[in-house]
């Protein structure tokens, strides 16, 4: 096996496995065992500005967009989206509707940075974790934004690649990662960085998307309930 097979084996073959197993240990163990309670590190106490109004919507609507274009574009076989439309017609909608969310959120969390770096207030309360994960999730926008331009000008059959290793990673296709192989290495930055941000959840304010829903649905958070 020659050096780069190895590295893309570990990053696109291990990586996802190790990745997803340290989101769901580290979910779990914050949910049951570290702390039961919500805590206010929200800062809209602080101030509620024209910035986190405009900013805040529309990178959390940019986001859930991004983020069910993932789920359906990746995971869904090729064979089902037949059924309904030609490849192509998905690959056209990938890149129009990806583009305009990933844009959205790309403007909304430009907002919200320069409201973290610039506000005197919200600096002085942020804590590295806040400040080097918004960097993250900014970069990670920009890196999946250049993929979907690159898969403007590429073929369909490259497009498709990316489809073949996510379901060949579910079904636990040993060879799996030799689908993108030799992908353009922003996909690659994009892809690895995702996963990163997948080990980093559990350890920063995202935790709010597991942590809100499922402590209400337990009753867990007392002073909510009173
Ligand atoms: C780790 C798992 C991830 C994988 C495998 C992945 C894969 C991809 C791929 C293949 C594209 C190009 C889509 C195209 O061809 O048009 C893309 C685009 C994009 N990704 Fe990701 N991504 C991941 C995680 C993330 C995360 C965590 C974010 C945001 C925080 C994100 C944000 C974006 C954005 C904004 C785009 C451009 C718009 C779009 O096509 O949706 N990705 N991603």
């Amino acid at each position: 096996m020659s050096f780069a097979d190895y590295l893309n084996s570990l990053f696109f073959g291990y990586l996802p496995y190790i990745a997803l197993t340290a989101f769901i240990i580290g979910v779990i163990y914050h949910l049951i065992i570290s702390d039961k309670n919500v805590h206010a590190t929200s800062t809209m106490f602080l101030k509620k500005d024209r910035l986190m109004m405009w900013g805040s919507p529309m990178f959390h609507f940019g986001i859930i967009l991004v983020f069910f274009g993932h789920i359906f574009g990746l995971l869904t076989p090729p064979a089902l989206i037949e059924i309904f439309m030609p490849l192509a017609t998905k690959r056209l909608i990938a890149i129009t509707m990806g583009a305009g969310a990933g844009l959205f959120a790309l403007g909304g969390i430009f907002l919200l940075i320069l409201r973290r770096f610039f506000d005197i207030r919200i600096r002085r309360t942020g804590s590295f974790q806040d400040y080097f994960i918004i960097l993250l999730i900014a970069l990670q926008i920009c890196l999946g934004l250049m993929s979907t331009f690159y898969t403007s000008r590429s073929t369909l059959a490259d497009y498709l690649t990316f489809d073949f290793w996510a379901q060949g990673l579910v079904w636990f296709e040993p060879n799996a990662w030799r689908y993108i192989a030799t992908a353009d290495i922003i996909y690659k930055l994009h892809i690895i960085n995702g996963f990163f941000i997948f080990i980093l959840f559990p350890y920063t304010k995202l935790m709010h998307m597991v942590k809100v829903p499922v402590l209400y649905m337990f009753r867990a958070n007392k002073v909510y309930n009173k």
